[in-house]
């Protein structure tokens, strides 16, 4: 089974629906050769996008990619690379650097767009994202700054994330973004009522879910909401006879906003659970049983 894939916006570029997120790669302790494996059995399930940030392991997670690409330099022309700036923070690959801060300005977003390319050891970056709302952005020094990047051709679409949807229009006024990436799960719901997924569906453009699965938490956690998740999700994966990621993530892929989700896991058994996800039709009755043990509380 492969990821389907999906242009995610009027004029925008085609990604995998299933996004290959690499947050955490510099906590997986992988050799160059044990990421290039990985990589490749993404790429032999349809993933053929992936998901980084500068800041992403101090730093470093963009320098890991790098050497994975070099070590297999075929990989490169396969994946589509979408990465963030606009986050800054001391460290010691960024000695400069002395306090922590968001950092819109025109000068940031191009230098941060030229080391991303440096790091991964790549010609272009199919998507740019600012990674956060930064309260002291100003939308056309912004816009000018995709507008140089896109010219030179180091970047190609430019997006956003975690911008709430007033946010989203203010940039999307001054420069076509493609996508919204923000936190959405069953433990998480803001998106779904805070504006910000209707706006991606009026004007068809497909959010990007991050931590899908709530970070891990619902597996783990042990408060009473997620304790009741678990059940509703045992319950129906055990009647649709899929994996209980399967069934949280199809529940996202479901939204009629046609999200991208986000993995972050290191292990190829949970890629191939969110391919399976993303081919899964949830009957409306069990989208409602999620949302009411999400809720704890019937639809009113
Ligand atoms: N734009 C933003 O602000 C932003 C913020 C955060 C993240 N992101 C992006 O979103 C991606 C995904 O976020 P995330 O890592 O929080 O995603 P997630 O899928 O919600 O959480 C991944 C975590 O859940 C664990 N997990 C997954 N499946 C599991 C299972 N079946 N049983 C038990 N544990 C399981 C994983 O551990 P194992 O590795 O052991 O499976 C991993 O630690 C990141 O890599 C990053 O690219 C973006």
């Amino acid at each position: 089974m492969m990821s389907p894939r999906l242009q995610i916006a009027p004029n925008g570029p085609e990604f995998s629906r299933i996004v290959l997120g690499l947050w955490r790669l510099s906590s997986w302790q992988m050799n160059p050769t044990q990421r290039v494996a990985f990589l490749q059995a993404a790429l032999a399930l349809g993933i053929t996008t992936i998901d980084q940030a500068d800041i992403y392991g101090d730093y470093t997670s963009e320098l890991l990619l790098g050497e994975a690409f070099a070590e297999m330099p075929s990989l490169r022309t396969q994946f589509q690379i979408v990465t963030k700036c606009g986050i800054q923070f001391p460290a010691a690959l960024r000695p400069a650097q002395t306090s922590h801060i968001y950092n819109t300005t025109r000068e940031h977003i191009i230098a941060s767009a030229e080391n991303s390319l440096r790091s991964m050891q790549i010609d272009a970056i199919d998507l740019m994202l600012i990674h956060r709302p930064d309260p002291l952005m100003e939308a056309d020094e912004i816009a000018a700054a995709f507008t140089h990047l896109q010219e030179r051709g180091i970047v190609k679409y430019f997006g956003v994330s975690n911008f709430s949807h007033a946010q989203f229009e203010l940039l999307h006024s001054r420069y076509p973004l493609v996508s919204n990436q923000v936190e959405c799960s069953l433990m998480q719901m803001a998106p779904i009522y805070d504006g910000c997924f209707d706006l991606c569906q009026r004007l068809r453009i497909a959010p990007m879910i991050w931590s899908a699965l709530a970070g891990g938490s619902i597996f783990s956690d042990s408060g009473t909401d997620a304790q009741r998740i678990r059940v509703a999700l045992d319950t129906i994966a055990e009647r649709l006879e899929v994996s209980v990621s399967c069934v949280a993530l199809a529940w996202l892929l479901n939204l009629p906003s046609r999200p991208l989700v986000l993995t972050g896991s290191s292990r190829v058994a949970v890629l191939k659970e969110a391919v399976q996800a993303a081919h899964l039709q949830l009957s409306r009755e069990h989208w409602f049983d999620l949302w009411r043990a999400a809720q704890g509380a019937d639809i009113p």
